[in-house]
């Protein structure tokens, strides 16, 4: 018998680094044209049959630091199972007030800080020449799923976590955090949240036509506050334990009905960048 696909993968950021109401199936830890995944990678069936590819972004144990995470290692190896739609977590520094540690966001749009740094393309020290279509760098349709059923979720859970959307995260160059002048400037500049890791994934996800959408749990307020410390590992690690335990309520909520939505009317979710790359290579 053919070996079933698994459709949805879930990238685990800082904190996540396993999934709940999760029966194990197996690990595969699949060698790709650009090296081996973070981790190996788990795939696992919710109660209902669900299968779920599940990747820690930074290694079991958390060993790889964000400027070395092998995100074209990460994205061809979920595909490489079926995977057509990704969830990706992330902890985030919060550049607003609104937007408290412990809040949830589902971002929109994306500023880039780690350009020309890491390495952000399939086709990077090849001949092909390709462009790809970013201004919408999460998958509208996923994201617009996801807004309904993540607050959803969230109230359910009645812990009063707030859901913020359409908001713009900056993914920065680590290791170190931003300093006071730069974190004002982010927020000058529009952004919202701030992170390590978004990038390249999103735009590797996109390379691959893959439907990707980011889940941020807030953990800090970053540097801008002026009378507040500035944001520390510590003070990150408060938070991320609660926001993981959060952040698996609502995987587990949301996996089941994602996997419905394939073979419903919504499966466009699954499909909307299947074909963009079509146009985007130089003849
Ligand atoms: N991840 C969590 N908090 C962060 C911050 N303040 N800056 C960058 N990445 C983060």
């Amino acid at each position: 018998m053919a070996e079933e696909k698994v459709l949805i993968g879930v990238i685990g950021g800082s904190g996540l680094y396993h999934l709940d109401n999760l029966t194990f199936i197996k690990s595969v830890n699949p060698e790709t044209p650009w090296g081996f995944p973070s981790s190996p990678i788990t795939i696992a069936s919710l109660p209902s049959g669900t299968r779920v590819a599940f990747l820690t972004r930074h290694g079991v144990g958390h060993f790889i630091n964000p400027s070395n995470v092998p995100g074209r290692a990460n994205i061809a190896a979920l595909k490489s199972l079926g995977v057509r739609a990704i969830v990706a977590f992330s902890a985030v520094g919060s550049l607003r007030e609104e937007i408290a540690p412990g809040s949830f966001v589902i971002p929109s749009q994306i500023i880039d800080r780690t350009k020309g740094i890491r390495p952000a393309s399939f086709f990077q020290d090849t001949s092909i020449v390709a462009h790809t279509m970013f201004g919408d760098p999460f998958s509208n349709k996923l994201v617009h799923w996801l807004e309904e059923r993540v607050r959803k979720a969230l109230d359910s859970e009645g812990k009063g976590v707030k859901l913020f959307t359409d908001k713009t995260i900056v993914c920065m160059e680590g290791p170190q955090f931003s300093t006071r002048a730069e974190s004002n400037m982010y927020r000058q500049w529009g952004g919202d949240l701030i992170n390590m890791s978004v990038l390249p994934e999103a735009k590797l996800a996109r390379e691959a036509e893959l439907s990707y959408a980011l889940i941020a749990t807030a953990t800090d307020y970053d540097s801008w506050r002026p009378h507040s410390e500035a944001v520390t590992a510590h003070e990150v690690f408060k938070t991320l334990k609660s926001n993981a335990d959060t952040s698996r309520l609502v995987a587990a909520t949301i996996l089941d009905d994602l996997q419905a939505a394939v073979s419903s009317d919504d499966a466009a979710i699954f499909l909307e960048e299947v074909g963009s790359m079509k146009f985007s290579i130089m003849p």
